[in-house]
């Protein structure tokens, strides 16, 4: 059984979707830390209220951004940590991070990847004008937002959206789409090939997958 660590940096509502899935059983995989890098996370204690360790590295304590993530590193590796989830972690990782979970490290970015990197990208696709956003889940390389893909939703962007509209309704394919990612990680199916993912499952299991994702014209 793998063991999962989390990073957060705020609401920690993607983590608690993860949380869920693998106490339920539905994903086999313990959260061995959830860990931020703000000491006042919202996350925190919503960890902590489920009795799942947490740890603080606050980056205001380190002179590089190389410092901090070596102490993050350190404390992954000492709840021997199999795999990280970034769940609303909003720091760029230095290459001492990436390189010590190669290949070992998801992120969920609320945007179709490669478009809309960075922040604000609910706002970038209304401003672009897309009729269509959403979420991904990918391995997390040494570029900001990037790296091979795992699984995708697209989500539709509705006349009258805002941004906080459209936050919302992408969020809500968030909690499904990154249980599914890790689930699939956590199960070995999940290979890199170069600058892609290769996904090694049934079509019939795909086909379920796709059919969590897709828009079932619900506008939260
Ligand atoms: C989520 O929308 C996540 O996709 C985004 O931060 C939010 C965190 O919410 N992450 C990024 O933009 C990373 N580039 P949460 O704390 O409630 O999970």
């Amino acid at each position: 059984m793998k063991n999962v660590g989390i990073l957060i940096s705020g609401r920690g509502s993607n983590m608690a979707c993860l949380l869920d899935a693998m106490s339920s059983g539905r994903i086999r995989a313990r959260c061995a830390l959830v860990l931020s890098n703000r000491p006042d996370a919202q996350g925190l204690d919503l960890a902590r209220g489920r009795g799942i360790r947490t740890a603080v590295v606050d980056h205001k304590a380190s002179s590089s951004r190389e410092e901090h993530d070596a102490k993050v590193v350190e404390a992954l590796r000492e709840a021997e940590v199999d795999v990280v989830c970034l769940a609303g972690y909003m720091r760029l990782l230095s290459p001492v991070f990436v390189r010590a979970f190669k290949d070992r490290i998801l992120n969920i970015h609320p945007a179709l990847l490669p478009a809309f990197p960075g922040l604000h990208v609910q706002q970038q696709a209304l401003d672009a004008g897309v009729r269509f956003s959403g979420c991904t889940v990918h391995l997390v390389d040494e570029e900001v937002d990037h790296g091979p893909i795992v699984l995708q939703a697209v989500v539709p962007i509705l006349p009258a959206d805002s941004e906080e509209s459209l936050s919302r309704r992408i969020l809500s394919y968030e909690h499904r789409l990154y249980p599914l990612a890790l689930e699939l990680v956590c199960e070995g199916r999940v290979t890199v090939e170069g600058p892609r993912t290769r996904l090694d499952l049934t079509p019939e299991r795909y086909r379920t997958i796709l059919e969590c994702l897709i828009w079932n014209g619900d506008t939260p």
